[in-house]
């Protein structure tokens, strides 16, 4: 056994360091990776002399990126009044290469700059549109980028990766072209989610659950991700995707993946990914008409979110008024192996729910004699340990208690653990993590290329059911509902309910 720490602290990267933004200009530069590496300079964890180089077609300049780049951290920084030293000084680092995506020139001019400002080890980042990923790829490639006799190479890769099965797999093709498997930082940013990290130290560092942690003590589970927001300005990408392609095949089964997998060998990236891997292959698939019966899909109609009214999803802007992209979907997994066999794994997520939450509900069987009519009082079953990614990160385990009087009158009572309350502050932002990780080539939290291809198998039979029988008319649930009428049946079904939230 290795005797690493389940989480090491991370170290600061090696340097000089050229980290390259294609698709510069987008919103997730400015959002997230600015704002993170920001935060991260502040923290002083990344090297001084990290040269952050974007690239993108539009007529920007140098000035033109450092200001929109000063304007993305001053909104977006996670923690503020901004440190102006600090931003200076990571604005300062900054240049920018216009250019289009298979325009061999642009990249010879790229690679001049990266040798100029001797930029040893390289990091490639890809947030631009899905569809320049082959042609930025194979420009590196072509320009001879794709290794550096000095340092390391690696690509950083966005979702969606693919759009099915076989569009990952002619991707993966053509990244393997170029780079080698460990050169390649697939990002699903939920895995960068402190409490989603904290699912393995939860199981893997406390003796006392992992013994309950299966088919002799779990009823069922629950994986719920609802989301408030609606489609918003990006109909474009959404409605080709839908909650299936969007957050289903990865995120969510990557949340399944960390809740159901055995311990890893040790906590290194192959070792944690093998495991994360075998659960994938033993969903048993969900194809024709298996997949239509425990799959349930639904688009919001106008409704009220918070108070405030919201459109529908056909009515949001450059949504086709005859839209069948499905914003919900629920769906019954089964696991088959050892440890799972039997237990069903419910989830589901939508656009436009009443609260934004995700968490892991694991619930326990009930007591094999019910000596106190406990389910009809507290409704869901009696023990439930529920895992909160957010947004109120925590743990919170529910059992029966007395209430105190002469008769025996059973209350659901909570156990709880909050991040804030623990450890005060907001824990860092996903892609903090994730950027410094690939950084210094820990791949642990990124997806592998056979991770990624067998979620896209499982994921693909369903769309190819979905598609060999076409919804006539798909189900609505108003936005700020938890689903279509018919969601409750769905579980009922099985048997069980849905937990209230
Ligand atoms: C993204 C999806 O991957 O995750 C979005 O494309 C979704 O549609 C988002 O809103 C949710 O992420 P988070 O971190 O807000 O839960």
């Amino acid at each position: 056994m290795s005797d690493t720490p389940i989480l090491s602290a991370p170290e600061k990267p090696q340097i000089p360091i050229g980290f390259v933004i294609f698709g510069v200009t987008g919103d997730l530069t400015r959002r997230k990776l600015i704002p993170a590496l920001y935060q991260l300079a502040v923290a002083d964890q990344i090297p001084e002399d990290l040269h952050i180089i974007g690239f993108a077609r539009r007529d920007w300049d140098d000035e033109t990126m450092q200001a929109k780049m000063r304007a993305g951290v001053l909104e977006f920084a996670r923690r503020k009044p901004v440190d102006d030293a600090v931003l200076d000084r990571l604005l300062g680092s900054m240049r920018y290469v216009r250019g289009s995506f298979d325009d061999p020139e642009a990249f010879a001019r790229l690679h001049t700059l990266l040798d100029d400002i001797k930029a040893e080890n390289r990091l490639f980042y890809l947030a631009t549109p899905p569809s320049a990923y082959s042609a930025i790829i194979q420009n590196i490639g072509a320009s001879d980028m794709a290794s550096c006799p000095s340092g390391w190479v690696r690509v950083v890769i966005e979702k969606p990766y693919g759009h099915d099965l076989a569009s990952a797999l002619e991707l993966d093709a053509v990244v393997h072209k170029v780079f080698a498997e460990e050169q390649v930082y697939r990002i699903d940013h939920y895995l960068g989610k402190e409490t989603v990290q904290n699912i393995l130290v939860f199981r893997f560092a406390n003796g006392i659950f992992e013994p309950l942690w299966n088919r002799n003590y779990i009823g069922c589970v629950q994986i719920t991700v609802a989301e408030t927001v609606g489609v918003g300005t990006r109909a474009g990408y959404y409605e080709s995707v839908g909650v299936m392609r969007d957050m289903f095949q990865n995120h969510i089964l990557q949340l399944l993946t960390l809740t159901a997998m055995e311990a890893p060998v040790t906590f290194n990236a192959d070792a944690v990914r093998d495991e994360k891997l075998k659960v994938l292959r033993a969903l048993p698939p969900l194809q024709g008409a298996k997949a239509r019966e425990n799959t349930l899909r639904a688009q919001y109609s106008a409704g009220k979110v918070a108070g405030q009214d919201a459109l529908g999803y056909k009515d949001e802007q450059g949504v086709a008024k005859d839209s069948d992209t499905e914003t919900f979907l629920a769906a019954r997994l089964e696991i088959d192996s050892w440890r799972w066999a039997g237990v069903p794994f419910f989830v589901r997520s939508g656009k436009r729910m009443p609260q934004r939450v995700t968490e892991i509900a694991i619930q326990f069987k009930q007591v094999p004699l019910p000596l106190f009519g406990w389910r009809n009082l507290a409704g869901d079953a009696p023990n439930q340990l529920i895992l909160n990614i957010q947004p109120e990160e925590g743990i919170t385990l529910t059992f029966g208690a007395k209430q105190p009087g002469p008769v025996n009158q059973i209350s659901p009572v909570e156990m709880h653990f909050s991040y804030d309350e623990t450890f005060g502050g907001s824990p860092p932002e996903a892609y903090e993590r994730l950027l410094l990780d690939a950084m210094n080539g820990d791949a642990t939290l990124f997806t592998r290329s056979d991770e990624v291809q067998e979620a896209w198998r499982f994921t693909t039979d369903i769309l190819d059911a979905w598609e060999e029988e076409p919804i006539k008319k798909l189900p609505t649930y108003a936005a700020g509902t938890w689903g279509p009428a018919s969601m409750d049946e769905f579980l009922q079904r099985h048997d069980q309910q849905w937990r209230k939230i």
